[in-house]
């Protein structure tokens, strides 16, 4: 048996809960053990629930105990998550997270940590919710200069777009919606004003690249100026409006932009609709690939907290190269891009 320690149980901690209880035997064949839940990290108390008894308060509980070898970060911003992650990287424990606010603005140092102790610091589910995207651009995508990335890759504001559009819903009574769904982070301002999909789309050019990307320097315009009448230009138009986090990689430079575009029927990313993320991936060989699917979400999200467990409790003893170094690549305002 292996033991995790949940960090954070909210809608995507208690769902990893969830999943290793669904899935125990799938999983256990995977990662070569059993996977147990020995504590959850959180300021509540859940009577009633299943993880009742494994609820601590203290998080030295968990840096101190040898028996615990991962550990599951998803409460979400940078403090306590970054100080608990390092720490917990730094007692030899592997990390998994769904947080990409720390992973864009700590990853290049957790990764760099990880390395020293040989454990492994993953982070699937912090782009594109259940989407397979984060191993895939560095693993099967591995041959490929890569070219371009372009997305759809906030699931609360293409849901917000989408009841705006095709069901006359306001922007506060759709946004509500995405929250009660769980779709939405706790400061619903990082979704709606493009900064979720900042720090994601600088999480994946860091993957394609292998450097480190400053999301800072990226030029960022959320959903929030968006009205009625864009939805009828759009619409006369025959086109849909999406949220966009677009790179362009060449040489040494970036040239990226998050904003709302409008997009024609002929586009791919033009029927990815309500929580759904939808990514273009352009490699030198390869041409363009999509990547689509539930873009945020308990379970979806989950599943890939989980595959990253199964990875690192795999690889148990080693660490697996995956990430960036600590290069900085120049990041330049788009002049064009072509999806
Ligand atoms: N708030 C995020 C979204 C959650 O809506 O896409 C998944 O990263």
């Amino acid at each position: 048996m292996k033991n995790i320690a949940i960090m954070g149980y909210g809608t995507i901690g208690s769902g990893v809960a969830e999943v290793l209880e669904r899935n125990k035997e799938v999983i256990a064949k995977k990662a070569g053990d059993m996977v147990g839940v020995k504590y959850v990290l959180d300021l509540r108390e859940f009577p009633g629930d299943p993880m009742e008894d494994k609820i601590v308060h203290d998080f030295s509980i968990i840096e101190k105990d040898p028996e615990v070898s991962m550990v599951i970060e998803t409460m979400g911003g940078l403090n306590p998550a970054y100080p608990f992650v390092k720490a917990s990287l730094k007692a030899g424990k592997h990390v998994a997270t769904s947080n990409k606010a720390l992973v864009a603005a700590y990853g290049t140092e957790l990764l760099e940590i990880a390395r020293e102790h040989h454990v492994n610091f993953f982070f699937e589910a912090s782009v594109g919710g259940g989407i397979p995207i984060i191993r895939p651009i560095y693993t099967s995508l591995a041959g490929e200069e890569i070219e371009e990335i372009t997305g759809i890759l906030n699931g609360t504001t293409n849901f917000i777009l989408t009841k705006m559009a095709k069901a006359g819903e306001s922007f506060e009574s759709a946004l509500r919606e995405a929250q009660a769904l769980g779709y939405a982070e706790r400061n619903p301002e990082a979704d709606v004003e493009g900064h979720d999909t900042c720090r994601k789309i600088a999480i994946l050019t860091a993957m394609a690249t292998g450097h480190e990307v400053s999301y800072e320097h990226i030029y960022t315009e959320g959903i929030t100026r968006i009205t009625d009448v864009d939805f009828r230009y759009a619409e006369a138009m025959g086109t849909s409006v999406k949220l966009f986090g677009s790179s362009r990689i060449q040489g040494g430079n970036v040239h990226a932009f998050v904003a709302p575009v409008m997009i024609g029927k002929d586009h791919p990313l033009y029927s990815v609709d309500d929580v759904y993320n939808g990514i273009l991936v352009k490699g030198n060989m390869l041409g363009t690939s999509m990547f689509y699917g539930s873009g945020a979400g308990k379970l979806p999200t989950a599943s890939a907290v989980v595959a990253d467990i199964v990875e690192a409790l795999k690889a148990f003893d080693h660490h697996v190269e995956m990430g960036w170094d600590r290069e900085n690549l120049t990041i330049s305002p788009i002049d064009s891009f072509s999806f």
